[in-house]
């Protein structure tokens, strides 16, 4: 009888501790659950069944990576997974998104590539070829010049049946085997810093910056972005009869296609400029960098979103270098500094982070060594610095091999002010912003991230954009209107067939 009570207790006691462990456990995942990016959003019926959709095709494409991890795309390098990718239920879904704005891309790097080649078309430019890389520029005769044999692209193009091949190689980074092809992060920077150099003088034309800048914002338009703060060092554009365009003249040819794109298309917002020179410079430099922001705020006031330094950061030169003149910079100008692109912790590229934050960044671009730095990310989020994540970036400059590795993971999983960037696309063969979200959707985020982080993202775009106040609200509005429409749009498509 006694053994018989004692048993019954010791079994209900196991079923009780069972019970509390199996509660514990779920308590315990929906507490980190609760704090994911995208975890305040209360979705609504009809936004349910939207994610019920993208959670179906998402499930089954992250599954079948986890029982067969050699066919996931966020898991190879993007040259070998795109078309994958493009293939992918989950993609199509995201480029539907509503994203809101793009606030990290480079200037002379934001369209297609496919656009890009469909310049070299263009009547009047020329080429020649320096140690085995082409010079491209447009002239109204043929140049005589001592070093470089100038010819017409049209005629190269004829005379050499490799031509195109070998042009359309020295414009992108997308190669078949590219960790063979760039050996580590110093080479895959020359090849870049080596593109730079040869499509610079091919879009400084003017007549074809203006239709290039035109193009990248339809491209993000067409993407279902509404809104773009771009980066550029302003360099000197030409004409066919010699004129050449100074820094103001630039940055106010920029603003007269950014007018004409917004007046084209009604619906999309706007873009803003972001001076970015390069970091590489003295100090000399630094102070008429200085000067240049300060006229461009008086002329520009409100096209101006701020400052940054560009270049391969562990190559120099660090924030510190500068600081007595950043120091000097009026409080009306914004810092929107590129900060840690490196996963050398603890160099002077990573400590970077310190500096930004200490000037007072408004967003820090990259910040990929922000996860290491447990005193900055705290000033991040009280402060709220957006942090500018580019996820294929990342990857094809080797950071990161494989997205899951991706220090952004970290960021999401604990509500830091992500936004997503695109950084150079054309380099990349990207178009748009889908094929970042994809990845930080599909390879950053937790397999439970669902609609209301792609919802988060969108809505942080707009945050933590540099647009004054009242344009921000209208532009958040405008955002809701355009996310509603997207809801029915993919419940009326899912019921109609
Ligand atoms: C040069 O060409 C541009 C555009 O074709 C024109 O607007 C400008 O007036 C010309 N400048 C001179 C000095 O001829
Ligand atoms: C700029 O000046 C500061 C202060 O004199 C100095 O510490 C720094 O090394 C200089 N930077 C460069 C790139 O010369
Ligand atoms: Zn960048």
């Amino acid at each position: 009888m006694c053994a018989k009570v004692n048993l019954l207790i010791i079994v209900s006691l196991f079923v009780l501790t069972n019970a509390d462990y199996w509660n514990d456990r779920e308590k315990l995942i929906k507490r980190e659950e609760s704090q994911m990016l995208g975890s305040s959003i209360i979705l609504n019926e009809a936004e349910q069944i939207a994610n019920k959709i993208l959670m179906g095709y998402k499930y089954s494409e992250y599954d079948a990576g986890f029982q067969n991890p050699g066919i996931f795309a966020p898991g190879r390098h993007f040259f070998q997974s795109k078309r994958d990718v493009e293939n992918s239920k989950v993609f199509s879904f995201i480029q539907k998104v509503p994203k809101g704005g793009a606030l990290h891309g480079h200037d002379t790097a934001l369209a297609s590539f496919d656009y890009l080649y469909s310049l070299t078309y263009k009547a009047n430019l020329y080429g020649c070829t320096v140690d085995g890389r082409i010079r491209l520029k447009f002239l109204s005769y043929q140049e005589q010049d001592k070093t470089c044999k100038w010819t017409l692209i049209s005629e190269l193009r004829k005379n050499e049946p490799d031509f195109d091949k070998w042009l359309r190689s020295q414009l992108t980074l997308d190669v078949s085997n590219p960790r063979e092809e760039y050996p580590d992060i110093n080479a895959v920077w020359k090849a870049m810093s080596d593109i730079f150099g040869t499509v610079d003088p091919l879009l400084n034309y003017k007549p074809v910056f203006e239709e290039y800048l035109y193009q990248a914002l339809l491209e993000l338009y067409n993407d279902n972005v509404m809104y773009l703060e771009f980066r550029g060092v302003l360099p000197a554009m030409y004409d066919l009869n010699e004129t050449v365009y100074g820094p103001m003249q630039v940055a106010g040819i920029y603003k007269e296609v950014v007018d004409q794109f917004k007046k084209d298309h009604p619906n999309f917002i706007g873009a803003r400029f972001i001076y970015a020179p390069s970091r590489k410079v003295n100090n000399a430099t630094v102070e008429n960098y200085i000067k240049i922001v300060k006229e461009l705020k008086k002329n520009y006031p409100d096209f101006l979103a701020g400052f940054d330094l560009v270049g391969q950061e562990d190559l120099g030169l660090p924030l510190t270098e500068f600081i007595n003149h950043l120091d000097q910079i009026p409080k009306d100008i914004d810092f929107i500094f590129h900060a840690a692109e490196t996963n050398w912790f603890g160099t002077s590229t990573d400590m970077n982070l310190v500096d930004a934050v200490l000037l007072g960044t408004k967003r820090i671009g990259h910040g990929y060594g922000l996860v290491k730095h447990p005193a900055i990310m705290e000033i991040v989020k009280e402060k709220g610095i957006g942090i500018e994540v580019c996820p294929i970036s990342n990857q094809v400059l080797m950071l990161v091999e494989d997205m899951r590795n991706h220090p952004a993971a970290i960021l999401m999983a604990q509500n830091y002010p992500v936004v997503i960037g695109y950084d150079d696309p054309s380099f990349w063969s990207t178009k748009g912003l889908s094929y970042d979200f994809y990845m930080a959707f599909m390879g950053i985020a937790s397999r439970s991230a669902d609609l209301r982080l792609l919802k988060q993202l969108a809505k942080n775009s707009l945050t933590y954009s540099m647009m004054p106040a009242t344009e921000k609200k209208l532009a958040i509005e405008a955002w809701e209107t355009d996310w509603q429409q997207f809801i029915d749009k993919i419940i009326s498509e899912n019921y109609n067939c």
